[in-house]
């Protein structure tokens, strides 16, 4: 059985990287890695951390990208490939264009698609954008849809999905981060080095979606500068994605506060013990939603909406919106407030046990 797994960003990475690693050590399996590189340098970061190395590389991206280059590109680029190969199923992951667009292609190539967490839902096509409508569209090419949670099978169902084509079986990034925390690790960057993790409250930061990009980011960003410029036992640790649009704003309003830290993006395993020692984390990614109620961390959501709602009913993520003035309010309450602190400072899992993968991989041979 030949099983031919894309993805293209650093998510999509951490999330396949245990599935393809369980696939390569399948006797029963032919694994074929193929990515995008939607993402470069975030990318490799992923794959050198778990030693992956992809059979195919389209490297497709460009400074300042469109969705649209991104989507031609890769199918134009899978389309020998996949001609050639005629896997089994092509594996694509959640809702970026590079999932879209490799959905579509095997499709035109009339190969089966399963969708690695399928049925996530905002129900609004403009937030996240474009990832709620890549989602859906992934999920109407699949074949198979292994959903993290019950309410995602739920989503699926609404959409008259077939329920025998449905499997729960919990999001493989919590198989990944329990691999990677599971490890002793010793941070190697020079600013992480020389942080007082137990005399101050770090504060880590992450954003880059692109319907954040502009004013609402500056809003967000306007919150961070405030609570930075007024506790001096905080410091804020943000680091900044490479997208050159997200990295003008930040250094615009970020930069040059001695408590503001605006560094490279780690890689998973500095990030993900960042994450574990830090008093709270602010940002507007989807993956840092799931993982964060798994370290018990409280997450503020710069956000209008969450397709991960599941973190919210837990108790450790709240959504902060966009504005200014509630972000502010909201970061200050958990710096000042101790019993709203508490509230969300617990660990839960709603989002699997760290056995998503076998769940998969079983999957995968009872069907194909
Ligand atoms: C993409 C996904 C988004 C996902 C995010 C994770 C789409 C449309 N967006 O958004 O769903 O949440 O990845 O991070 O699929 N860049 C580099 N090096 C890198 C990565 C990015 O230089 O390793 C720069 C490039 O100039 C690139 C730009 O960032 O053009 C934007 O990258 P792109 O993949 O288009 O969008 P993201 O915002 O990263
Ligand atoms: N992450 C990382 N290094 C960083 C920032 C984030 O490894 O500097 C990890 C994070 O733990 C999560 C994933 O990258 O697993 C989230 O990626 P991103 O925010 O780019 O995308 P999203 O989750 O929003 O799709």
């Amino acid at each position: 059985m030949k099983v031919m797994t894309v993805f293209g960003t650093r998510p999509e990475a951490i999330k396949m990287a245990p599935l393809v690693k369980a696939m390569n050590a399948d006797p029963e399996i032919e694994s074929i890695l193929c990515v995008t590189a939607q993402h470069r340098e975030m990318l490799d970061q992923v794959l050198d951390l778990f030693e992956l190395t992809p059979d195919y590389d389209l490297n497709i991206m460009k400074p300042n990208q469109t969705i649209n280059m991104i989507t031609a590109n890769v199918i134009m680029g899978l389309e020998e490939i996949l001609k050639k190969e005629q896997p089994d199923m092509v594996l694509v992951h959640g809702d970026t264009t590079t999932t879209f667009a490799t959905a579509l292609a095997a499709f035109y190539n009339q190969t089966k698609v399963g969708h690695v967490e399928a049925g996530l839902r905002t129900y609004d096509k403009y937030s996240p954008y474009p990832e709620e409508m890549n989602r859906v569209m992934t999920g109407h090419i699949a074949d198979l849809h292994f959903a993290p949670t019950e309410r995602n099978r739920r989503n699926l169902l609404k959409e008259g999905i077939d329920e025998k084509n449905i499997y729960i079986t919990g999001n493989t990034v919590i198989d990944a981060l329990l691999d990677v925390t599971g490890k002793p690790y010793e941070f190697e960057d020079e600013t992480l080095k020389a942080l007082d993790f137990e005399g101050k409250r770090v504060i880590a930061v992450t954003c880059h979606r692109r319907e954040n990009l502009g004013e609402n980011m500056e809003h967000i960003f306007g919150a961070i500068r405030r609570i930075a410029d007024e506790f001096d036992d905080v410091e804020i640790v943000y680091p900044v994605h490479l997208n050159p649009k997200v990295r003008e704003i930040a250094g615009r309003i970020l930069s040059g506060a001695d408590n503001v830290h605006l560094i490279e993006p780690l890689t998973y395993q500095p990030f993900s013990n960042l994450m574990a020692k830090s008093y709270l984390i602010v940002t507007d990614s989807g993956g840092i939603q799931e993982e964060a109620p798994a370290l018990g961390k409280p997450v503020l959501v710069v956000r209008k909406e969450t397709e991960r709602p599941e973190a919210v009913e837990a108790g450790t993520v709240k959504l902060a919106g966009v504005e200014e003035e509630t972000i502010y309010g909201m970061m200050k309450t958990l710096l000042t407030d101790p019993a709203a602190y508490k509230e969300m400072e617990h660990a839960a899992n709603p989002y699997g046990d760290g056995h998503a993968v076998e769940r998969i991989v079983k999957i995968l041979k009872e069907r194909l």
